[in-house]
């Protein structure tokens, strides 16, 4: 798809139901990402999202879809220990989630383990720029290589990641011209999120792009629909009816 300049369309999935609305749309990719702490856990990071918590929504998800490849988010302390424990838990996603690849953060300090998991037999997906389990490294989530050594830094971690055998990376949070230099560099399909238009594909967390999360909104996230208000008004419609006996009607009876 990047040699014909097809995009990339990805999005991000935790169960079956929304799952399988994405496939059937005809989503590329679906993503377990570790954005689940958040947007179905009520974390306020990552970090405390376990390598049981992304199997068993790799499991939802997985029987929820038809096409769409499956990439299973390794979360933290899952890989950064060493490449042997690393395989174990990429393992763990594939055998007993059924993942068909998994993505883990880090550039030029996981090539090593990048390149374990990929002589395996586990496809990798990278994730370089800003990376969410390293918001303390980082102090907050801010947009990564904006000065001239921090953007040489990414380019490097990207790759590194492409050298290591990962089939895509992720860009996330970083400006546009970075992206679009790291994009024309590598060989690899790049999906940004927050990293503008010039990726090979993009990623949005689902709940994000269909109003169903607000605690906040980033810059980088589009709204296609405001799901939060269509369940809002949903509920309050059924309330309403229950209440005025006009729910159950005749043909919700038996006799
Ligand atoms: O966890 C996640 O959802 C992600 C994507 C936003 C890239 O890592
Ligand atoms: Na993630």
């Amino acid at each position: 798809m990047k040699e014909k300049g097809e995009k990339i369309v990805c999005l991000t999935a935790y169960d079956y139901c929304l799952a399988r609305i994405l496939d059937e749309s005809g989503i590329d990719i679906l993503l377990v990402g570790d954005s689940l702490g958040s947007v179905v856990q009520g974390h306020d990071s990552t970090l405390p999202v376990t390598v049981d918590d992304v199997i068993y929504h790799t499991k939802a998800v997985v029987r929820g879809r038809r096409r769409a490849l499956v990439v299973s988010d390794m979360p933290f302390m899952t890989f950064q220990l060493g490449v042997d424990e690393a395989k174990r838990n990429a393992g763990r996603l594939v055998q007993e989630g059924g993942a068909e690849s998994v993505k883990l953060e880090g550039g030029v300090t996981q090539a090593a383990t990048i390149e374990g998991l990929v002589k395996m037999g586990v496809p990798v997906m990278g994730h370089v720029g800003l990376t969410p389990q390293s918001v303390h490294q980082f102090g907050g989530y801010r947009i990564q290589g904006r000065g001239e050594a921090d953007a040489r830094a990414i380019l490097d971690d990207a790759m590194a990641v492409e050298q290591a055998g990962a089939f895509a990376v992720v860009l996330e949070g970083m400006p546009v011209q970075l992206a679009r230099e790291i994009t024309q560099r590598v060989s690899i399909p790049t999906i940004g999120i927050g990293a503008g238009m010039h990726c090979d594909g993009q990623i949005l967390v689902v709940h994000d792009m269909l109003g169903l999360f607000d605690d906040f909104t980033p810059k980088f996230v589009k709204r296609y629909a405001n799901l939060k208000e269509t369940i809002g008004g949903a509920v309050r419609s059924y309330m309403e009816e229950v209440r005025t006996e006009a729910f159950p009607a005749e043909e919700h009876t038996f006799h």
